[in-house]
């Protein structure tokens, strides 16, 4: 199976672009979805941690206990990283580790929040993931989740999995061929047709986005593979009917990225 090499994409987005400013704006996301005021007191587990930016935003609000994992050793480095800088605090613990391992998974305590964020579609096997994934929330706790969403039009999610196929099969070069293409196509022209800066956007992105990098989003996005997507209704029905999960928050993409959901799991289930 292909697998894109997300954590060498997170260490350069630590090198380069890790800022105080990007924590409080995974901070800011977090909390808004959660539409919670603080984390304090919660025990947020961060399944696919990458960059670890969100676990270190969790502990920066309080949580009481952080567990990340992460499959990739270089997105596990990342989050040590981050960990270390805040003194390694015993109350964070940062792991390598399959959500689709069933004894790695069976080890880890449910937690209050489950937090898994453009992960479970790059696993390989996105429903059991969903389910693995699911089964470490508490009775009573949230289940925030982004998965890419499904389009079946000419340009749509299965058009790109063959972009994707085709960049990480190609040498250096054309990767950067195609990422220009990419910028060319999705980003300056569509803005200049809008009489707008496309240095602007640019840095906008970099402004608004859960306090992600252009650059990094780029190449995830080139090169994320295995790419699995789904629409907000199937995964509704998956996690609702065969769950058993509420929802209690949505945000759905216009496009192909991702469909953001929170689930709570009900006291009997
Ligand atoms: C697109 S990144 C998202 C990182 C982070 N959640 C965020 O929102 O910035 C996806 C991450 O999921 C990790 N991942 C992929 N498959 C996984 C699996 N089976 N178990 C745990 N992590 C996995 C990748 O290594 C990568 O770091």
């Amino acid at each position: 199976m292909d697998r894109f090499p997300f954590g060498k994409n997170w260490e350069e987005f630590l090198e380069r672009y890790f800022s105080q400013e990007r924590v409080e704006q995974a901070k800011r996301s977090l909390l808004e979805f959660l539409e919670l005021p603080t984390l304090e007191g919660l025990y947020s587990l961060d399944i696919g941690c990458g960059s670890g930016l969100f676990s270190l935003a969790a502990y920066e609000l309080g949580a009481s206990k952080i567990i990340s994992f992460d499959i990739d050793p270089f997105s596990v480095r990342c989050c040590q990283r981050l960990w270390g800088m805040k003194g390694n605090p015993k109350n964070w613990e940062v792991m390598e580790g399959d959500i689709l391992n069933e004894a790695f998974v069976s080890k880890l305590e449910p937690a209050d929040i489950v937090y898994s964020w453009g992960v479970l579609h790059h696993t390989g096997n996105m429903w059991k993931a969903i389910e693995r994934a699911g089964s470490l929330v508490k009775p009573g706790g949230l289940f925030y989740i982004a998965l890419y969403n499904k389009r079946l039009e000419r340009k749509g999610s299965r058009y790109w999995l063959k972009v994707k196929k085709r960049y990480n099969k190609s040498p250096m070069i054309v990767k950067r061929i195609m990422e220009l293409t990419h910028i060319i196509r999705y980003t300056i022209i569509p803005q200049v047709i809008r009489l707008k800066n496309p240095f602007e956007y640019v840095k906008n992105y970099d402004k608004t986005s859960r306090g992600m990098g252009f650059y990094t989003d780029l190449k995830d996005w080139l090169g994320g593979l295995p790419y699995e997507f789904a629409t907000v209704c199937e995964v509704f029905r998956f996690c609702h009917k065969k769950l058993g999960f509420k929802l209690k928050n949505l945000k759905s993409a216009q496009g192909l990225e991702n469909n953001e959901f929170l689930f709570v799991k009900t006291q009997g289930q």
